[in-house]
Order: C-alpha cells, then structure tokens, then sequence
C-alpha cells in the first residue's frame, strides 16, 4: 500500500523527535496505520546541524510554507512554534491548499484556534492537535472522543511540564529556581523562549484549548487569567510543606453562568489530592463529566518522546482515515464564548 507522505517543518526538540520515533517503531505504526508513515521532505533553519537522525534522502526547503504547496506530501506536521510568521503561515497555506495539518504549536491555537477550525472545515481537511496539549498525555482524544458523551463541568490540571519540573526540583533538590530552570533546559523541556513556561503563558494556551474543547467554544485567550511560577520561592515550597500543600502551577476552566471562567496560577494543593503527587516533567489532565465523574489522565508533559508519541498517533490516525474535525464541533458556532476575567468575580 502507499504509504501517507509526511512534510516536517521544524527539527527541533519536536521535529527531530518524531523523526526517531517514525524511523524506530516503523513497523508497530505501519501495522496500525495500515500503511507505512514515510516522512519526505522537511524544512528547518539549519540543514547541517546534527539532530541524531538523518536526513539524508529528503526533500529539503529552506522556506516552511513550501511544504504546503509540494504535490508528493499528503500531510504537513508543524513544529516551528509561535502565533505567527511562518508557523501561521504554513498552517493557513497547507490547509487551504487542503492537506490535513498536524500541529504541536498550543500557542498558535489558543489564539488563533477558531479561525484555523473554520479554514479546515471550509476545506474538508483536519487539522489535528494531540501534542499541543499536555506532551504524550493523549487529553485531547480522550475529551473529545472518550467523554464525548459527558457535560463537562471543569476541566484542570498541570500543563507545563518545565514549571512543574522546577517546582519539584525546589522541593527535593532544595535547589534555586534558575539552576532547575536551565535543567529544563537542557532537558529539551523549556519553550525557545522560557519565559512562555514560567510566566505561565504556556500552560494558559493549553487550558483555552482544552477549555474550548470541553465546553464546544474557543476561548477568548485575552480574559484568561495568568500568573505563572516565578514569585514561588523555596521557602513558600518548604512552608507549603510542613502544612500539608504542595505548590502546583494549576490552570483551572469551569462554566459558570456567566460564561467560562479560565484562570492559571499557583496553587496549594493538599499532598493527598492525586495532583500534588504528580511530579517532575508529568502534567495531569482533570475532567469532570456528568456521567462519568471525575477521569484523571497523568504522564509526561514535555521533551522529545512524549510529544512525538502524540503528533504520530495524529499521523495514524490521518493515515486510517479516522481523523476527527478540528474541536469536533462541526456546525457549531465558533464566535467566541463569553469570558469571565477573574477579577470581575
Ligand atoms: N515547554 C512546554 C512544557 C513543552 O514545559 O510543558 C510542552 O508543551
């Protein structure tokens, strides 16, 4: 059978993963793709740096938005990263020119979700979105596909792996906040721009994304609440302690009646809650459904594997023809929901 042609754009931490995972489970995803999942042209800053994988044999360009418009690739993985400029502009253009897009960029979506929803549904095409949100932790599937069925009432949890990892390494290590920091770093866990990640910016993208797929509308990322993690010292983590709490960096979406309430911030959180054992790189996904009640999913949430893992579940998915439309609400309004500011409460 044909294999599904895959163009990556951005070989860094994520495109390179993904490279490694295709190459080295090859034949487990074949078989459960029913085709092969050949990667065939890629596009990145630098052809010659080393990545500990070739690629030797693909097509190479040296403009991202390319991709989009080479006849031989079925589908376009985006791992470049940020709200706009080429990351945006390869979106838009691969799926207008109507190839499925499979994407890891929570930023591109949290703020620009809506309107790529309604270019992929113009076109017929999907754009998919499993690595966006909490690494390998497969949130989105199971909250549109698993608890499809549910009311969601809330939806929280721990979506940045670096702040999380800093958190923890203050805790055991007694270490300081810069040291852990550049830790996370080189561990392939920080954003480009870390900041993104301490601020707590990263994490509120995957809140509004996973926000606007538990309650069928995009989030309106303006009136989310963001504190992120860097007025946290040791000594609140220890004092947090020996009351009880362990300090987690939670983003928490609820519906109210007037509207969805998102907010990010530091929280305490008491040592027997299954969050506050949730450690190091791991995020947690909490969803509330009527029905089923409360379903925690736990694992890594950032570096090379775990984001790999989900992008390539997108890929067969893509690959089977099974592949759901963009927030699984085809035919729903997309303006956006009405916020509330957390300070209006
Ligand atoms: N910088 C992100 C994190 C990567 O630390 O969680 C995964 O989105």
């Amino acid at each position: 059978t044909k294999p599904l042609s895959v163009a990556v754009a951005g070989l860094g931490t994520v495109g390179a993963g993904l490279l490694t995972l295709l190459r080295d489970n090859a034949a487990t995803i074949a078989a459960r793709a029913g085709r092969p999942i050949a990667v065939t042209a890629v596009s990145a800053r630098d052809r010659n740096r080393d990545r500990g994988v070739s690629i030797a044999g693909l097509r190479w360009y040296d403009d991202p938005v390319a991709l989009a418009h080479d006849p031989h690739v079925d589908v376009v993985v985006e791992a470049i990263g940020g709200t706009e400029g080429q990351a945006a502009d390869l979106v838009r253009a691969a799926l207008a020119a109507g190839k499925p897009v499979v994407t890891a960029n929570k930023a591109l979506l949290a703020v620009h979700g809506a309107a790529l929803a309604q270019l992929a549904e113009a076109k017929g095409v999907v754009l998919s979105y499993e690595a966006a949100v909490a690494g390998g932790i497969p949130a989105i599937k199971a909250l549109r596909e698993g608890l499809a069925a549910n009311d969601i009432s809330r939806v929280m949890g721990i979506l940045n792996g670096t702040c999380n990892y800093i958190l923890t390494q203050m805790r055991e290590r007694g270490i300081e906040f810069a040291q852990a920091l550049s830790e996370a770093q080189k561990l392939g866990y920080a954003e480009a721009d870390p900041a993104f990640d301490v601020d707590g910016i990263d994490a509120a993208h995957k809140l509004a994304i996973l926000a606007a797929l538990a309650f069928g509308r995009p989030v309106d990322f303006a009136a989310v609440h963001v504190e992120g993690i860097r007025s946290v010292s040791a000594l609140d983590i220890r004092l947090a302690e020996e009351l009880g709490y362990r300090i987690k960096l939670l983003g928490i979406a609820r519906r109210t009646e007037a509207g969805i309430e998102a907010r990010m911030h530091p929280c305490m959180v008491p040592v027997a809650h299954p969050i506050a054992r949730v450690d190091g790189v791991f995020n947690a996904v909490v969803a509330e459904g009527d029905f089923v009640g409360r379903v925690v999913l736990e694992g890594r949430g950032a570096g090379a594997g775990p984001t790999a893992s989900a992008i390539a579940a997108d890929l067969i998915d893509i690959a089977r023809g099974r592949a759901t439309p963009v927030w699984g609400v085809a035919g729903r309004d997309l303006s956006q929901a009405p916020s509330v500011p957390m300070d209006s409460r």
